[in-house]
């Protein structure tokens, strides 16, 4: 496995190459970033597994400084996971003009509609931020094939929208969200949970799964379930940031017409935003 750290070498390393995996990822990989790594693995015959923490998808106020960079272990999981190359850019190689709160030259991405709701609405730049780096390293690797996971399932969606409206060839692969055997879903943040944090956390799932089973019963009070069960994780300690249930196509909020259907969350246990997410048919 080759670890490369400019843009020019990772091009020279791609030449030859005819299919191309890309899994891109902000490193403190876990077992959920392997998964995507097999998958990719399955459609390619060269896998390229970015690790950027990009500075333009955190707001001023986040972990961006704090978040783990962990790149001597992540490469080690790659490397045992079969990954071909990993591209692992310092902020400038990837942001010339960025001067440590923010860029000031370069275009970035307009990210669509769908990208102002749920996560977007409490994270103004996130999508932004998280469109321009993924358009830039589609650019950088010119994939086949890139994989990412269901559990950022909006960031999904803005994704494979930039793909559609930028024509890119690309094609998307989602992946199933990898889950602790008390069904919280892996994410490099559960690392910031006290034990006692952690210990309630898989909550957050449990009344996704509540109101994804109240659906499938047939019950069509889709703003009382996610009234309650924002209530009941207030309750339990938590400050809620969304739960609703949405179409899963373009996250407007379901309708009784809908047949594809995704239940989003976002809520804090102290300092720690965890999301998840269950999309299901009915
Ligand atoms: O999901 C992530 O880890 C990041 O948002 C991504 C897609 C690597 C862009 O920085």
């Amino acid at each position: 496995m080759q670890i490369i750290h400019t843009v020019a070498a990772l091009r020279k390393a791609l030449e030859h190459q005819s299919q191309v995996g890309f899994v891109p990822t902000m490193g403190n990989l876990h077992d959920g970033h392997i998964r995507l790594v097999a998958l990719a693995k399955q459609h390619a015959s060269c896998v390229v597994v970015s690790i950027f923490v990009n500075p333009l998808q955190f707001g001023a106020h986040e972990d961006f400084s704090s978040y783990p960079r962990t790149l001597e272990a992540d490469c080690q999981k790659l490397e045992a996971a079969g990954a071909d190359i990993v591209f692992a850019p310092e902020v400038h190689e990837m942001y010339p003009d960025f001067d440590g709160r923010q860029l000031n030259q370069s275009m970035t991405i307009s990210p669509p509609p769908l990208a102002s709701a749920w996560c977007g609405a409490t994270r103004p730049d996130h999508f932004s931020g998280v469109a321009t780096v993924v358009m830039k390293l589609f650019n950088i690797v010119q994939p086949n094939i890139a994989v990412f996971g269901k559990k950022d399932y909006q960031q999904l969606l803005v994704i494979k929208e930039m793909v559609k409206q930028f024509n890119l060839s690309i094609e998307m692969v989602a992946a199933e969200t990898m889950r602790e055997d008390s069904g919280l879903a892996m994410s490099s943040r559960n690392g910031y949970l006290s034990p006692e944090q952690k210990a309630i956390a898989p909550q957050l799932h449990q009344v996704i799964r509540h109101i994804v089973h109240q659906v499938r019963q047939g019950d069509h009070h889709f703003s009382v379930l996610e009234r309650c069960a924002a209530e009941q994780l207030t309750r339990q300690g938590w400050v809620v940031d969304y739960i609703s249930i949405c179409s899963a196509d373009s996250l407007t909020p379901a309708t009784e017409v809908d047949k594809h259907l995704v239940v989003l969350a976002a809520a804090k246990l102290g300092k720690t935003r965890l999301i998840d997410n269950i999309d299901f048919m009915r």
